[in-house]
């Protein structure tokens, strides 16, 4: 059989680090850091100078994973690259020199954006004979944020992360599942800035986790029980400790590593994966974001 293995995984941040303290006196928040940390396990966000720096922050994530392999294709998943085009992809594409044949694409699904890419990058792999293909999540979610609105703004943070996905006979993605909830499409919505009614977006997030989940455990023919790490969009930790309640999972399974990063939207799950110790271990991906849409993907050995 043929997978597609996460082989290994980076990150690139913004140099400008806030701490709650920080971000809440430069904008003149009406809020302050503890209930930003109680509300949502938040310590600290890293914010662009501008824009454009985000395509320096995906090439430098992408060049980490990508040393001394021929990459077949790059897939960036981003909401807020600032440029109608070219894509981020094809900007790294140029930067990492590629040859011609070498696919570059962008996709804009928000924060389930990576998982999306993840899965196109598969089927690649699986079904299209390519062999190396980086996938990127790139988000400079400050460029989006009402400043006024401090349900929002303190949420969120700006950031780069990549994984290089290879092709593999013993080890891979042994099954996806993919749900859109687009009845709520109107809950979280980005025009100029981010919009979110953020109490439906808590409550229907840790549903739609749970049933994507097992909807692909199920596909994958495995159990809870046999997964030991699951890497989950990084949003905010109150939602991992529901999750974990409703899901009756040990804690230290669903780790957050946002509390230094905040939400970066696309780009946690890669951020998250650079931070963990996912090799020899059966895990489980999942994204939930605008849309709602929604992924799960289980990465195991074949046969196990
Ligand atoms: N500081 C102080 N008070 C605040 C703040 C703040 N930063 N933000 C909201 N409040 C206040 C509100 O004004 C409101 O006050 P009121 O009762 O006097 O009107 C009160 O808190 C309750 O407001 P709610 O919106 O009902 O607060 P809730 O308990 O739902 O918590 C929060 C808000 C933290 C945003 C929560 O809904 C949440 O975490 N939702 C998940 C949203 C999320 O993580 N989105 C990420 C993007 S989507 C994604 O990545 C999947």
């Amino acid at each position: 059989m043929l997978y597609s293995n996460i082989v290994k995984a980076s990150r690139a941040m913004p140099k400008r680090a806030l701490s709650n303290d920080l971000f809440i006196k430069e904008y003149n928040i009406d809020t302050n850091s503890e209930w930003v940390e109680t509300m949502t396990g938040i310590k600290q966000r890293y914010f662009v100078e501008d824009v454009s720096e985000l395509n320096q922050l995906a090439c430098q994530a992408a060049s980490e994973v990508s040393s001394e392999i021929k990459v077949d294709g790059i897939i960036v998943a981003s909401s807020t690259s600032g440029y109608h085009f070219p894509g981020i992809s094809q900007i790294v594409h140029k930067y990492l020199d590629l040859d011609k044949h070498a696919r570059a694409i962008d996709v804009n699904v928000a924060c389930n954006g990576f998982m999306i890419a993840l899965s196109i990058a598969d089927s690649w792999i699986k079904h299209e004979g390519l062999e190396n293909v980086i996938v990127i999540g790139a988000e400079a979610m400050s460029s989006i944020l009402d400043m006024s609105d401090r349900s929002t703004c303190c949420l969120f943070g700006d950031g780069a992360g990549a994984v290089l996905l290879s092709k593999s006979n013993e080890r891979g993605f042994v099954s996806f599942d993919h749900m859109v909830l687009s009845q709520r499409c109107d809950t979280l919505v980005a025009k100029k800035h981010i919009e979110m009614n953020g109490r439906a977006v808590f409550e229907n997030s840790i549903k739609a986790f749970e049933e994507v989940i097992l909807n692909a455990l199920v596909k994958a023919c495995k159990s809870v029980e046999d997964v030991d790490l699951f890497v989950l969009h990084q949003a905010n930790a109150r939602i991992f400790k529901s999750l974990a309640k409703q899901m009756c999972l040990d804690e230290s399974k669903i780790p957050f590593f946002a509390a230094n990063f905040a939400n970066t939207s696309a780009a946690t799950i890669p951020m998250a994966l650079s931070l963990s110790d996912f090799e020899n271990k059966t895990v489980v991906l999942a994204g939930f974001g605008a849309g709602f849409t929604t992924t799960a993907g289980v990465l195991s050995y074949a046969g196990i």
